[in-house]
């Protein structure tokens, strides 16, 4: 695991925006795999930031998001179809084709899961962009005493609607399931970064990445990639050797 501290928030997200710049031109066509959350969004903007400066094009590109909430049409402003046109998709000449995410509205679940992990079986990411749940989760994959390994239906933890009710006017409004990418779909890509920012994420940082693999933390899990690159500020390392 290679594991880089950043002193400012500003250095982690050049960085970042940096290794997909490097990996798009010397890949036109990569597969990128993105999350949502407030973690990536210093990162998009980056990498809009060097779309603007011709530094990169992202019309090869193809792109697959982790999550989606179940219930939610894309315009809806909560929805991650929503956050990932506000904060990357409609600032860059990506074709809207070539953008993939869970559809919150599919008429049957199960079936929608088994499309999903189709395509992403057919297209694995040369690169999965992951944050962090303070609950060890990675998308939406919860701690428990099981984990799914495909794309599926989860019930959202109590902890983590607590934590995205921020998003929402009232907790009551954040939706109750979402479809997440199974920890074997995450696994599946070729390069993994995971970035995690602030000091209240310390300590499942460290957790995560040198306690016991298990379950109950799914981030563990990433122990088990050969390339995972992990990106902290100083606050979420701060408990690491
Ligand atoms: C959410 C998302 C995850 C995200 C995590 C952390 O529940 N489904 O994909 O990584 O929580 O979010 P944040 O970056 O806002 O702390």
């Amino acid at each position: 695991m290679d594991i880089r501290i950043f002193e400012t928030s500003e250095e982690l997200d050049q960085y970042a925006a940096e290794i997909f710049r490097k990996l798009i031109n010397e890949k036109p066509n990569a597969v990128l795999g993105l999350a949502t959350g407030s973690t990536p969004v210093g990162i998009y903007a980056k990498m809009v930031e060097d779309y603007n400066h011709k530094k990169v094009s992202f019309s090869g590109v193809t792109t697959y998001n982790l999550d989606e909430y179940v219930g939610l049409t894309p315009d809806n402003d909560q929805s991650y179809a929503y956050y990932m046109n506000k904060n990357l998709f409609s600032h860059v000449d990506i074709p809207a084709i070539q953008t993939h995410l869970p559809d919150g509205m599919a008429e049957d679940p199960q079936e929608e899961c088994v499309r999903y992990e189709a395509m992403i079986n057919a297209c694995p990411a040369d690169i999965q962009l992951l944050g962090l749940g303070h609950n060890g989760h990675i998308a939406f994959n919860e701690p428990d005493e099981h984990l799914s390994a495909g794309t599926h239906v989860v019930q959202l933890k109590e902890e983590t609607l607590e934590a995205n009710a921020r998003f929402f006017a009232s907790i009551d409004e954040v939706p109750k399931q979402a479809y997440t990418m199974g920890i074997g779909s995450i696994l599946k890509a070729n390069t993994i970064l995971l970035v995690v920012r602030g000091s209240d994420k310390a300590h499942i940082v460290k957790e995560a990445l040198t306690g016991p693999i298990t379950t109950q933390v799914p981030a563990s899990l990433l122990q088990t990639h050969p390339r995972v690159t992990v990106l902290l500020d100083r606050e979420a390392g701060r408990m690491l050797g």
